[in-house]
């Protein structure tokens, strides 16, 4: 982490991973944000998780090895405007290219907006002039004007964990020149996908009149900043080392006995509408329906744990799912054989290394997804000597990298059956030389790696852009 090490970093999102909770449960990301900040030593702060009337203005602060964690409690009203009503009303569905979802009222707008001032106000006490702040995700995009506001000058990055909407999607959003002028109080503005670069730099220079340099650097009025593409990884070797050891653990000893000899299938995903739960199912019945040599020998598993339940299109969508795996299993089950398991509970990262390893098949169908860990977890989870097939939706941030999924367009009930017959059929030579090409990206482009590079680039911002802006001054 080059030129980092004087610097302090300060990391803020939403959820903050307790140092008590254990790493499983706490997922990849907060795993190795964790890890960053160990290693240089500095400040997680985010929501404390709970709501109070007339909240305390300050954070409560601990402790634990290099890190100080700082969590804010915030306002019942405001809380829900932000997180149910414009993170997850507004910008969810809209990033997600779902406008039909979308909802927009202006109270959860202002509410969004005076989160931001509350977490900046809490905050900024605790900042140093040198500290390089890394804020993730769609929760916190006004944060750095609201920091800018009360005079913090010092580094200021952004990470999009979602995607980012093409101008034609994004224009419907009534506060569309406002969230980019956020953006632009930022140094560095990272996104998933080169997809999502060409996305945000479009409606730049066409729709807010900004002009565009090499390298992704911006100039927007009287700002400069950088838009580049930092495609986050999983830690594979975790995930090696928890599949390799669950080959022998009762739960695999459990999960092969009630399999009974059949192929397993897996879906792994939080219950989200962007997911495309719906459609997966639907290729299902539609595989045991074309394909009827399947029935009786192939299961598929679907994990989905609830998610968001104070969003009505997440009640919704729990009751829509409920309907469709019974119909599916009233209509091909034996009394022997369940077609469709379906689950709404989490599990721990090496039970999660475990069922991918005894699958198949890994659906990842999602109808759209900034990346999907999912994807690059079950490359990582699969016997070297016997893998499985990653069946993967052109529309994940993910198909950019693995090349050897079979890509399948979600929308395509009857398409989505037939690659699961051609996964279901497939060699052991084409299933070897596919997922080998998947694992070699898992294995190159880790979470740690993502980490590294985007500090890295946070930290040299500056110097970036000052080059760019003698060229330019130099050329005209
Ligand atoms: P998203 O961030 O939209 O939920 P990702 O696929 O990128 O989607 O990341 C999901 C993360 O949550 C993965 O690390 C995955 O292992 C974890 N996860 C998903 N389902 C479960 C579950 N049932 N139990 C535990 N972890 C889960
Ligand atoms: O990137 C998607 C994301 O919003 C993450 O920030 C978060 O960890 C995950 O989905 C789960 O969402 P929530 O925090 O709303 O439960």
């Amino acid at each position: 982490m080059g030129g980092s090490v004087l610097a302090r970093l300060v990391i803020v999102s939403n959820r903050v991973a307790s140092p008590k909770e254990r790493a499983a449960k706490a997922g990849g990301l907060a795993v190795a944000l964790r890890e960053a900040l160990n290693k240089q030593g500095g400040l997680w702060f985010g929501w404390s998780g709970e709501t109070e009337v007339d909240p305390p203005a300050e954070p409560k602060i601990f402790k634990s090895g290099r890190v100080t964690y700082a969590l804010q409690t915030l306002d019942p009203d405001d809380q829900r405007s932000h997180y149910a009503g414009y993170a997850n009303g507004t910008l969810w569905p809209l990033c997600h290219y779902r406008l039909g979802l979308l909802s927009f009222r202006r109270s959860d707008w202002e509410g969004y907006r005076r989160v931001n001032q509350t977490f900046a106000r809490s905050l900024l006490p605790m900042l140093q002039p040198d500290d390089v702040i890394w804020v993730h995700d769609y929760h916190f995009i006004p944060l750095a004007t609201e920091l800018r506001a009360l005079g913090f000058t010092g580094r200021i990055g952004y990470f999009h964990h979602i995607p980012w909407p093409t101008p034609e999607v994004f224009l419907t959003l009534p506060s569309h020149a406002a969230l980019v002028n956020d953006l632009a109080q930022y140094d560095l503005v990272g996104l998933q996908t080169e997809h999502d670069v060409r996305a945000l730099l479009t409606y730049i220079s066409s729709e807010a009149r900004g002009w565009i340099g090499p390298g992704g650097v911006v100039g927007l009025r009287d700002r400069r900043f950088r838009v580049a593409a930092y495609p986050i990884g999983i830690d594979a070797a975790a995930f090696v080392a928890d599949a390799k050891a669950s080959a022998a653990s009762s739960e695999t000893k459990r999960l092969k006995a009630s399999l009974a000899g059949r192929t397993l299938a897996v879906g792994v995903d939080r219950l989200d509408y962007s997911k495309g739960l719906p459609n997966k199912f639907a290729a299902f019945g539609e595989l045991l329906k074309s394909y009827p040599e399947h029935r009786s020998t192939v299961t598929m598993m679907q994990v989905a744990p609830l998610s968001r339940g104070e969003v009505a299109e997440y009640r919704a969508l729990r009751r829509e799912l409920e309907e469709l795996a019974g119909s599916i299993n009233g209509e091909y089950s034996e009394f022997d054989w369940v077609p469709l398991r379906y689950l709404n509970r989490p599990f721990q990262r090496a039970t999660l290394a475990a069922i991918y390893r005894s699958a198949r098949l890994g659906l990842v169908t999602p109808l759209r997804d900034g990346m999907n860990l999912v994807a690059k977890e079950y490359v990582a989870a699969q016997n070297p000597e016997n893998p499985g097939v990653l069946i993967l939706s052109r529309f994940a941030g993910a198909a950019d990298e693995l090349s050897g999924a079979l890509i399948v367009n979600p929308y395509d009930a009857e398409g989505m059956a037939e690659q699961f017959n051609v996964a279901l059929t497939m060699p052991l030579e084409e299933r070897l030389e596919r997922w080998r090409a998947n694992m070699d990206k898992v294995e190159s482009n880790t979470i740690h790696h993502w980490c590294e590079t985007y500090i890295d680039d946070l930290t040299h911002a500056a110097d970036m852009m000052s080059d760019v802006l003698d060229h330019r001054q130099a050329a005209t």
